[in-house]
């Protein structure tokens, strides 16, 4: 039966039963659309994502997020079937850091460690030293020897380390992600004067104006931690919508503030992250096509700085 006839809870029931016929588990990141969110076998940021895709025993791993995600997956299960509901879901700001110009700059200053965002492409990990997530970065730049540190792609979670681990130097790339980009602290002042007694938590993708007036900046599932446990009733989020499904999930009693802002969408919101479907994700798992397939020389040598910051944090 062609997808396109069944309604959504049809596609669920296929969903559920491809899965438990095919040993095969779905891994989500919080951006994704909600009605993926409330299906997938672990909903988490990206460094929580990883350590499922290392630890699972499925055969098959369905990967709801943007490529760069999916791929860390394959490689740290370089013999387990990686599916991409939709390959076309990318990365802008991975994209921003290219092979040859990060191998120029570590050329360049060959007694600096490379750092790189998990937010980069299976080559430019290939040239990292090490590789943090938004959650772990000022832990694992503080535990290496390196004085001197390249951090790629993103200049504000670079700069937002910098300032927590002011004994070291860093070189920063001048990546960013264009929907946190787009979230300016005007926009924050103004929703925190309509709301005085709120919190603010954003993610340290944000531009630094933005980052410096937050109460408290973190990953994805910190952002959730913090606005779900803290002592104020009303939270002022600055990341992506995809948030709002699970935090009025968890923790309904809460009111949770998304703001407006420049962006084409007037959100934070994600165009890539939202490429993925439940029909997608029904597709791969009916053809097993949209396989991530990359060569093993890049996946053994990206591995190691993965391996790397798995063993610190
Ligand atoms: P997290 O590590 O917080 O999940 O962030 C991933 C990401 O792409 C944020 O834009
Ligand atoms: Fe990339 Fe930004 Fe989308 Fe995260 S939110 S996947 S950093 S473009």
């Amino acid at each position: 039966m062609s997808t396109t006839t069944l309604n959504q809870k049809e596609i669920i029931d296929k969903i559920n039963q491809l899965r438990k016929e095919k040993n095969a588990i779905l891994l989500a990141h919080y951006y994704q659309r909600g009605e993926i969110q409330d299906i997938a076998d672990v909903v988490g940021d990206s460094l929580e994502l990883a350590r499922k895709a290392q630890q699972t025993d499925a055969d098959i791993i369905v990967f709801a997020g943007v490529r760069f995600m999916a791929e860390t997956a394959k490689i740290l299960n370089p013999d387990k079937k990686v599916l991409h509901p939709n390959p076309e879901s990318g990365c802008p700001m991975a994209d921003m850091a290219t092979y040859e110009g990060v191998k120029k700059l570590k050329e360049q200053h060959p007694d600096a460690a490379v750092v790189a965002y998990v937010n980069t492409n299976a080559d430019v990990k290939t040239l990292a030293d090490v590789i943090v997530t938004s959650r772990n970065a000022v832990k694992v730049v503080k535990a290496l020897p390196e004085k001197k540190i390249i951090f790629v792609p993103d200049q504000f979670l670079g700069g937002f380390i910098a300032k927590q681990v002011p004994e070291k130097e860093f070189i920063l790339w001048k990546g960013f992600c264009p929907p946190h980009f787009n979230l300016s602290k005007d926009q924050l002042l103004q929703l925190k004067n309509q709301y005085p007694d709120a919190k603010i938590a954003v993610h340290p993708e944000c531009n630094t104006d933005t980052v410096e007036i937050a109460d408290f900046v973190g990953s994805t599932s910190q952002i959730i931690e913090y606005a779900t446990t803290c002592d104020a009733d009303t939270v002022i989020i600055g990341t992506e919508v995809g948030l709002k499904h699970w935090l009025e999930k968890v923790n309904p009693n809460k009111k949770y503030i998304f703001p407006q802002t420049a962006d084409y969408c007037g959100t934070v919101h994600c165009c890539d992250m939202k490429k993925n479907t439940l029909d997608k994700i029904l597709y791969v798992l009916e053809t097993e096509d949209n396989e991530i397939i990359l060569p093993e020389n890049i996946m053994n040598e990206a591995r190691k700085p993965l391996e790397r910051m798995l063993q610190i944090v």
